[in-house]
């Protein structure tokens, strides 16, 4: 199981330590991007870059879609870049979604062509993205996204664009940060919902399943499950034997306890078998669901206990950010500045209590953030006996 590795201190933020690429332009005009799927917090970095960068006398414009409005300037009547202007940021700090816009489809690097035949082949549109930085006098790029579009990102660096990147991600499943924005307004969210399901759970004497987002990674599910008192979790980075699972809830009931609440990560799978995918799609990541439906039917023939399951699904990801989410995200933004303003390209923004720090674009997207097992809080877990089914 891969693990967090200690920080890379070549990678920490003084100027003179700084990588350049080519010759250091003087920056006139910088773009803000947000890519993948959205997270509270994100119009709050917008305003802080924006804020930040105007206060340095640069210009800023935001780019429509992830790169869609570099790429396809032409489906945007009103322009594929919009100016970012103080006027433009002012009361954004609290609104979940984002002014740009956003995609998860189309990723530049494996852009999907239909082919004749009906078949897709994938072409590299980075080289576009960076003539039409170029052609709209960008100098500078504030990419906000996740491993997808912070690999994107990398690669732009790569191929010589000043970019800086920001950690974003409900999910948390990013290396190198101890946490990104949108992870805690989602595990609050999701605490929430199962501090109202636990009374609902007893007075009908049922086993709730609550099926919240976690793709590769665990981490909604297990912080709001113990924090919201859960009698199981189940996690994709421990495959769990459903016979475990149902008798933690037979248990119960010969206690006295006749309901039992049971998180599950969208990415969970059985022990020997494979995640719940409910579509493939060309130019995407395959999209997740259907476990907590699967769990709670099974629990209810193996127990004879009556079961419901609810999907929790793209609530965690709508709404205004946490305090939390919001001052982490204003951080990060202020953060990106600070970083474009000393020269630095092809980093990515990181908490790293009390700080924020800056590291290599490439380390923190060569591996996912997965739940370490010995980590406190499954420790915590464990000892509250909550079952992981395993
Ligand atoms: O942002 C990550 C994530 O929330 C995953 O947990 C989930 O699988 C995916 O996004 C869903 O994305 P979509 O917006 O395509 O439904």
């Amino acid at each position: 199981m891969p693990r967090r590795s200690k920080p890379d201190s070549s990678a920490n933020t003084t100027p003179s330590t700084v990588k350049k690429i080519g010759k250091t332009v003087r920056i006139r005009r910088i773009a803000i991007n947000t890519g993948g799927g959205d997270a509270p917090g994100l119009n709050a970095v917008i305003r802080a870059v924006t804020i930040g960068a105007i206060h340095r006398g640069w210009e800023v414009v935001g780019i429509r879609d992830g790169y869609n409005g570099l790429l396809m300037p032409n489906d945007y009547p009103d322009g594929g870049i919009i100016p970012l202007t103080l006027e433009a940021v002012r009361g954004i700090t609290h609104l979940g979604g984002t002014i740009l816009g956003t995609t998860n489809k189309g990723n530049p690097l494996e852009f999907p062509v239909l082919q004749k035949d009906g078949s897709y082949k994938t072409i590299d549109r980075s080289g576009e993205i960076i003539r039409a930085c170029r052609k709209n006098r960008i100098d500078a790029v504030v990419a906000i996204g996740g491993d997808g579009s912070l690999s994107i990102a990398n690669a732009l660096y790569e191929k010589g664009l000043r970019i800086v990147g920001v950690p974003k991600t409900i999910d948390n499943d990013l290396s190198e940060t101890v946490s990104t924005f949108g992870f805690d307004s989602a595990v609050s969210f999701a605490t929430e919902c199962l501090d109202r399901l636990h009374s609902t759970a007893e007075a009908h004497r049922r086993i709730m399943v609550v099926e919240v987002m976690g793709r590769y990674a665990g981490w909604i599910a297990l912080n709001a499950g113990v924090s919201g008192t859960a009698d199981a979790i189940l996690i994709p980075e421990i495959p769990y034997d459903i016979d475990i699972v149902a008798r933690k809830t037979v248990e119960r009931v010969k206690q006295g306890r006749k309901f039992s609440i049971v998180v599950v990560a969208e990415g969970a799978k059985p022990k020997g078998g494979t995640r719940s995918v409910l579509e493939h799609e060309i130019g995407r990541a395959e999209r997740l669901g259907g476990i907590g439906e699967t769990v709670a039917k099974q629990l209810q023939e193996i127990t004879g206990q009556e079961s419901r399951h609810v999907v929790l699904g793209h609530l965690q990801r709508g709404g205004s950010p946490t305090t939390f989410d919001r001052l982490l995200s204003l951080r990060f933004g202020a953060a990106a500045i600070r970083a474009l303003e000393r020269g630095q390209s092809g980093v990515m923004v990181a908490l790293d209590p009390p700080t924020v720090r800056y590291v290599p674009l490439k380390k923190a997207t060569s591996r996912m953030k997965v739940v370490p097992l010995d980590c406190d809080t499954m420790l915590t877990a464990r000892d509250l006996g909550i079952s992981f089914g395993d």
